[in-house]
């Protein structure tokens, strides 16, 4: 089994594997409005920042179809601010956006937008190969790597971005398991990376979230990969809720703690990681069937300080410590 696309562009029109009923039913939403592609993004329909980026690029392409050249300034921009809006934290979504908009500067026409948002789909491939190529010797022969959410095929393009340097040395032969974090409250961890690993035949072990620190203690995890929604400019990234607790952890068990993302992640406008907007989602995702009508928090995504990360893997190569200093000169 391999996993389905997690976007389609078919005659230049968008279609979104649904994640939100993933791994019981693989179906395709087909976007028809911007509005839809907004709904989609805002019910993690489609999810992870990257895959973000590239479904936002498309679909804004998309509802520039019909639009007269004499409203099509007024019109992109609309559309481009009702797009970021859906979702603040993966600065992906504004970085894809306004890859649109610099483009339709040049050259405002639907078939341009059309042409930059498959670029950005393209490249988006190429950058997760290279950061597997990068990542893949950070992970010795038998080696246990944990990771929490999902930054796999179905956060990006294609490979992932935490999952990329796992699935090139599993392609390579070098044995590695991982442990996933099952990711509270929407199970990204369970439904997505779990199902993800087997179909490619990573062996894999999922465990709640509260049980990381158990296997930590009984030496059981030789590293940790997460992906990222942002890095700030001085190197604090933000990733799904729970992932500053695993770098605590990882940090206390000295096991290093590695962050994968594309380039187009790292946010040089954002100064730290105080500054990078959280998302906080409906409570009913926390209290589920089980809880009371409580109050919830419910924050969907935590910063972890650069000062916790031993490494940045990305497309342009592997950053040790980083700070503003060191990811200035890879990708400022
Ligand atoms: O709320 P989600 O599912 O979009 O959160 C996704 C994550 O936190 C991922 O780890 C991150 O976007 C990196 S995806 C390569």
């Amino acid at each position: 089994m391999t996993v389905p696309e997690t976007i389609l562009w078919k005659q230049q029109r968008l279609q979104l594997l649904d994640q939100r009923v993933l791994p019981k039913q693989v179906e395709y939403l087909h976007i028809n409005s911007l509005a839809e592609a907004v709904t989609a993004i805002r019910t993690l329909a489609v999810r992870g920042a990257p895959a973000i980026g590239i479904a936002a690029g498309y679909a804004l392409a998309q509802s520039m179809r019909d639009v007269q050249p004499s409203a099509f300034a007024e019109t992109l921009e609309a559309n481009a601010a009702t797009l970021i809006a859906a979702r603040p934290t993966a600065v992906n979504l504004r970085w894809a956006v306004d890859r649109l908009r610099d483009t339709a500067q040049r050259d405002p026409t639907y078939e341009a937008l059309c042409r930059e948002a498959e670029a950005i789909d393209a490249e988006d491939r190429n950058q997760c190969r290279l950061i597997g190529e990068h990542g893949a010797a950070l992970i010795g022969s038998g080696a246990n790597v944990l990771t929490h959410c999902n930054a796999g095929s179905l956060a990006v393009s294609a490979l992932g971005t935490a999952t990329a340097p796992i699935y090139h040395a599993h392609a390579q032969g070098t044995p590695v398991h991982v442990w996933v974090d099952e990711t509270r409250p929407l199970l990204q961890g369970a439904r997505l990376t779990a199902w993800e690993l087997a179909a490619a035949g990573v062996p894999a072990t999922l465990i709640c979230d509260n049980m990381s620190a158990t296997v930590m203690a009984q030496g059981k995890v030789d590293l940790v990969i997460v992906g990222t929604d942002r890095v700030a400019r001085n190197g604090d990234v933000a990733n799904k809720i729970g992932t500053l607790g695993v770098a605590i952890l990882a940090r206390h068990f000295g096991i290093p703690f590695y962050v994968a993302c594309p380039s187009s992640t790292y946010d040089k406008h954002t100064a730290t990681g105080a500054d990078i907007p959280i998302e906080e989602r409906d409570a009913s995702e926390v209290r589920g069937d089980h809880a009371a009508d409580v109050a919830v928090f419910n924050p969907a995504f935590d910063v972890t300080p650069a000062q916790l990360v031993t490494a940045i893997i990305s497309d342009r190569g592997v950053v040790h410590d980083p700070d503003e200093t060191r990811l200035m000169a890879l990708f400022g």
